[in-house]
């Protein structure tokens, strides 16, 4: 074919991929088919020069190296908004808007307030021609080579598109790859990112555009500053035809309201999505939707009044860490525990946060007496981010691990590839309350709480799990805040906890890297226990999914004679448990499944468990090996992984009719 033919079209089907990708979440291309041809299109063009265009999406990576940025002004000021804090900012605000407006409530849009860096991105006659930092609100800093590279921001307009058109929006880090370039910037000893935000504003501000291009940046657009020859009496209907043109536009999640309570129902709503989501938002944004009305209410001195950020709870504080402690874990993993001067993060006091593993507390570069940043997200326990150096004095100190276990005084051994130092006792009272308590959640035995199985090992009650079935009621009721009822309820728990299944001992036992699907496809390949304890690793790696580490561990955990004299007491105690369902023959035989978002019909477990009676398997993570993704209202990143690796999606209709046909 003749060259420049070949080009255009392979320019239209590679423009179309990627609108199909990062706008509108619906792939038309797999990764793999995407790369050759944008090779083919490279080569072409580096072939015949001439057939080159300043949109053709070759163009999105590597311009050459600045040595600074070039300042521009934005022909309109870019404002900032007003923030509320709490329901009665809001309130204020709500009233001196409706006031503002002449009496009457007007109809209000609602975005997210995404937490990425403001860009102003400009197009004229469709081509994209440049775009810049918000700097100050005045003057900003060229940055359009590195616009250029970002995945979703077209650089030429579809359809016809106005003279020139500026639009506003935010360039966001999505979190998890950001999540991954902090891990291989500590692997390599470079700084790391305090939050997606720097690390959008850093990469945008990139002298080298190509450094800019393999960071997977994003932009989501929200607004317009001068725009000729667009026609829009509202914000939706701007967005719609913004999106029309096929740029990334917040439209879709946009939803209205006028009261204050149906806003504060919608700031509700996007709180609780907030931890499911592939980007951070630190709030919403609401706007009066009528552009006539916007331009009565006016502005105030650097923002308008038709608009207004509603904050959510900040997520992360600065404080100070006091000491720091080790915790041992059930496994015996060692972990520092930064105890921190309590602040309150997002209405929670905060006063001890971990640091997952002491490598990182090196990589972190965190000492005691620093003041670091913690953040907390949702229900997960708080985590130090890093520290902020700029505040130290000198009288900071190295953390070192100890030497020896913190409760049981053992030598703490490192094994060589691992990250985390071990306490090596199995009898270590730690690691024997974790066994339990891990033991008990597992086997769902209700009132067995951190304090009681504190003061059973404590007092040498229970040494170990098989030391549970031997207990009396007496000896519960004589603990402390213990009653006879509770006794009584605790003892009826542990009795009707020993008719079980198979795959829940084995996976309560606290066999490390034995999670419930190893437990189970354990259970239905050797059908009893008795075979299992007896296994070479080299029957175990027999069954499906379990690799020579797991065959390992399994092995060693029943091979130590005091691990098989406890399950011959557990066995002893009346343990039963109904021969396991064979794996053959499921209608779901074979097929992996992941859930993700929310299941309106059933409760995630439910869905998992009725997956594993099929023959199926549930699992939490995706990869090539899914078979499919069931996704339902909220769905986050595993969606978009799923749609990256071209995992089949199904809703959770979708999924029944195939459980049921
Ligand atoms: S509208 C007149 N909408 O928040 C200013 N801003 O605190 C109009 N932001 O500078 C801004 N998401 O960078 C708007 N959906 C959204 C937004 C949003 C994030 C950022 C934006 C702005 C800052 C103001």
């Amino acid at each position: 074919m003749e060259p420049g033919r070949r080009a255009r079209e392979l320019r239209t089907l590679l423009t179309e991929a990627s609108h199909a990708y990062y706008v509108l979440d619906d792939p038309v291309l797999s990764d793999a088919e995407y790369d050759r041809r944008f090779r083919e299109l490279q080569d072409l063009e580096a072939a015949h020069p001439e057939v080159a265009t300043a949109d053709s999406p070759t163009r999105k990576v590597g311009a050459p190296p600045r040595e600074s940025f070039r300042q521009v002004k934005h022909t309109v000021p870019m404002l900032s908004l007003e923030n509320a804090m709490t329901d009665a900012e809001f309130g204020e605000w709500h009233a001196r808007a409706v006031e503002a407006a002449g009496g009457s409530i007007p109809e209000f849009v609602v975005e997210p307030k995404v937490d990425g860096t403001a860009v102003e991105v400009v197009y004229e006659d469709g081509l994209f021609t440049g775009g810049s930092t918000r700097g100050d609100g005045e003057v900003g800093e060229d940055i359009t080579d590195n616009l250029r590279t970002i995945r979703g921001l077209p650089l030429r307009l579809r359809g016809s598109a106005p003279g020139r058109l500026e639009l506003r929006g935010e360039v966001y880090y999505p979190l998890r790859a950001f999540a991954k370039m902090n891990e291989e910037l500590a692997a390599r000893g470079e700084k790391t990112f305090a939050n997606p935000r720097n690390a959008a504003a850093g990469t945008l501000r990139q002298l080298d555009p190509g450094v800019t291009e393999r960071r997977p940046l994003r932009i989501v657009i929200h607004g317009l500053g001068e725009s000729k020859g667009l026609k829009a009496a509202t914000h939706a209907g701007c967005l719609e035809q913004l999106a029309a043109l096929g740029l990334p536009t917040c439209g879709r999640d946009l939803e209205r309201g006028r009261s204050v309570e149906e806003i504060r129902a919608v700031h509700r709503r996007w709180m609780e999505a907030r931890d499911g989501l592939e980007f951070e938002v630190d709030g919403i944004v609401v706007k009066v939707d009528d552009f006539r009305l916007r331009e009565e209410m006016g502005f105030r001195t650097r923002s308008p009044r038709w608009a207004i950020a509603w904050k959510f709870p900040p997520r992360e504080e600065v404080t100070r860490i006091v000491s720091m402690s080790v915790s041992v874990g059930r496994t015996g993993a060692l972990t520092p525990v930064a105890e921190l001067e309590p602040v309150k993060i997002g209405g929670v006091t905060v006063s001890r946060a971990t640091l997952s593993n002491p490598g990182l507390v090196a990589k972190k570069g965190v000492r005691i007496g620093d003041w670091v940043t913690v953040r907390r997200a949702g229900d997960v326990i708080p985590e130090i981010v890093g520290a902020v150096t700029a505040r130290r004095t000198g009288e900071e100190r190295e953390f070192e691990m100890p030497a020896a276990c913190p409760v049981c005084r053992a030598a703490v051994v490192q094994a060589e590839g691992e990250a985390v130092p071990r306490c090596p006792n199995a009898s270590c009272p730690a690691q024997v309350k974790g066994t339990l308590l891990n033991f008990t959640h597992a086997m769902g035995i209700d009132g067995f709480g951190e304090k009681l199985v504190d003061q059973l090992v404590e007092r040498g009650i229970a040494t170990d799990i098989a030391a549970l079935y031997a207990l009396t009621a007496d000896q519960l009721a004589g603990l402390d805040r213990m009653g006879d009822k509770s006794a009584q309820n605790l003892i009826e728990a542990l009795r009707a906890s020993r008719s079980t299944t198979l795959e829940r001992l084995l996976g309560a036992l606290g066999i490390r890297l034995v999670g419930g699907s190893t437990a189970r496809d354990l259970a239905r390949h050797f059908g009893d226990l008795r075979p299992i304890m007896d296994a070479t690793p080299e029957r175990l790696m027999q069954v499906p999914e379990v690799g020579e580490r797991v065959a390992a561990e399994i092995h060693a955990w029943f091979a130590n004679p005091s691990n098989r004299a406890m399950v011959e007491r557990l066995l002893a105690a009346g343990m039963t448990w109904e021969a396991p369902r064979p794996a053959e023959g499921g209608r779901l035989q074979g097929l992996k499944f992941v859930f993700t978002g929310e299941l309106v019909r059933m409760a995630r477990r439910e869905a998992e468990t009725l997956v594993a009676e099929l023959g199926g398997k549930a699992s939490s993570s995706v990869s090539r090996q899914t078979s499919f993704v069931v996704a339902g209202p909220n769905a986050g990143s595993k969606l978009d992984k799923a749609r990256q690796l071209g995992v089949r999606i199904l809703t959770e209709d979708e999924f029944l009719a195939m459980v049921r046909s």
